[in-house]
């Protein structure tokens, strides 16, 4: 983990709440694997203080890649940024999935959960069957669809809540099906907390193996400040930060 300033090469508006940002990081773009995240300092000032987690979409050393969601004054200064604009970031941060091979993977992205899905599509697809479902509220919350398809996938499922786009229904609506239908060995996801929640009860028992990435309130980023502690199913606390952001499904208490 370092502390880097770095430079902004584009911060290009996907639509009017999401924003894919390409930073230059030697170290960063080197050093990092799938699952890890990093801390920005989404302004020059001391408002805000704290500096924001976001996953990392996409890592070409020198280059990493943020996709965000503005929902907050630091996510709306964020989308603020212009080339050639410095910025500080730490990282890389937290833990990562570990290797796979000759696998069929089944890979659940809830909305935003789609950035550490990416990474992981990028780096496991070569060796194992890949299968994506992709879900969001709408079609405005289901972008960066020429990236996925660029990627190399057995298949893909799209849904949204109201059916703009793909199936009407939720990410976990058939999840069940698709791991019998295919044979999926292990499945990795990254969504809202009520995504994982019925994710646990539909999936648990089946006999995959199963990752997540999971979101916290972060102070630090790197065990200090305890702002991140998830309950785990055997009454101790995990930090998302060090402990994290993966985990089995199973360890945390739902
Ligand atoms: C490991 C990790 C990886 C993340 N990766 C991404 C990513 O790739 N892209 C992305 O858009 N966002 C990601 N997030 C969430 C992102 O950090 C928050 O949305 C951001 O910090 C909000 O900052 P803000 O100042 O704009 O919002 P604030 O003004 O601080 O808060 C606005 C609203 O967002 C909620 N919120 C703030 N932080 C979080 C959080 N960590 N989890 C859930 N809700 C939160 C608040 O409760 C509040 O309702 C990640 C979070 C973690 C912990
Ligand atoms: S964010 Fe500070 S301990 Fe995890």
């Amino acid at each position: 983990m370092k502390e880097q300033r770095c430079f902004v090469k584009e911060n290009k508006k996907i639509n009017e709440n999401y924003f894919l940002m390409k930073i230059k990081s030697e170290y960063i773009s080197k050093n990092s694997k799938p699952g890890n995240f990093v801390m920005v300092n989404v302004s020059e000032t001391f408002d805000p203080l704290l500096k924001r987690p976001f996953g990392i979409f996409k890592s070409e050393p020198p280059f990493i890649w943020l996709y965000f969601e503005v929902v907050g004054k630091g996510t709306k200064l964020l989308s603020n940024f212009k080339k050639n604009d410095k910025i500080s970031i730490l990282g890389p941060l937290g833990n990562s999935l570990p290797e796979f091979k000759n696998k069929k993977i089944l890979m659940i992205a809830g909305g935003r959960g789609i950035v550490p899905i990416f990474y992981s599509i990028h780096t496991y697809s070569q060796h194992n069957d890949i299968f994506l479902v992709y879900g969001a509220k709408s079609e405005k919350d289901l972008n960066l669809y020429e990236e996925i398809k660029s990627k190399k996938l057995k298949k893909l499922f799209l849904y949204t809540d109201n059916g703009s786009v793909g199936k009407k229904g939720l990410v976990t609506s058939d999840v069940k099906n698709i791991i019998n239908n295919n044979k999926v060995d292990i499945t990795i996801s990254c969504g809202p907390e009520p995504m994982f929640k019925t994710l646990v009860k539909k999936i648990e028992h089946i006999g995959t193996e199963n990752y997540i990435s999971m979101e916290a309130l972060m102070g630090c980023g790197f065990g200090i400040c305890h702002s991140c502690a998830k309950k785990t199913k055997n009454n101790n606390y995990k930090q998302v930060c060090t402990d994290g952001p993966i985990f089995k499904m199973e360890d945390i208490k739902w």
